[in-house]
């Protein structure tokens, strides 16, 4: 049984994202996708409603749960008996910070791998502050997530 755990700050989760954790659960028997709870960021949600987005959204995928966390990635690979984190990589402007956490990650946990999938070409472009941004200014964000999330988005939006 091979678990992955697929950390992240997923404010909110974007179909790039939800993507990711998809082909993850096609490649590992378990995927937890773990949602940080950064207190130096200030998130649009609180982390009980990233969880919340997120478990909505992967309800169609049985063998992926989403727990909260705190602290390093590698203690939360650690405490879920992954060895494998998954990460998604847009573009080449995501390599180095991407790879620099992936060294470090290997000298802190060297028995933990971390495993890149490419993003879908069609969310190659996307991110969460992409989301927000446009958001921000009413656009239409049929093509960043589902409807559930815009939904999420626009309540968030409104309550500011
Ligand atoms: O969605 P994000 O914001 O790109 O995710 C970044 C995340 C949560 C994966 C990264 O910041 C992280 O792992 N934070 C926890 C602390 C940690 O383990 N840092 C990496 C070693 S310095």
């Amino acid at each position: 049984m091979v678990t992955a755990v697929y950390p992240g700050s997923f404010d909110p989760a974007t179909y790039g994202h939800l993507d990711v954790i998809r082909r993850a659960s096609v490649s590992f028997d378990q995927v937890i996708v773990g949602v940080l709870h950064n207190s130096a960021k200030s998130p649009l949600f609180s982390v009980e409603e990233r969880v919340n987005i997120l478990e909505k959204a992967t309800k169609s995928m049985p063998n992926v749960i989403v727990k909260p966390f705190d602290g390093l990635s590698v203690n939360f690979a650690r405490q879920n008996h992954a060895k494998v984190i998954v990460r998604g990589l847009r573009a080449v402007t995501d390599f180095e910070y991407e790879l620099q956490m992936a060294q470090t990650n290997r000298v802190l946990a060297p028995d933990i791998d971390t495993v890149f999938l490419t993003t879908s070409l069609e969310y190659a472009y996307l991110s969460s502050t992409i989301m927000k941004e446009v958001a921000k200014f009413n656009g239409d964000l049929s093509k960043f997530a589902p409807p559930e999330i815009i939904e999420a988005v626009m309540l968030k939006m409104y309550e500011k």
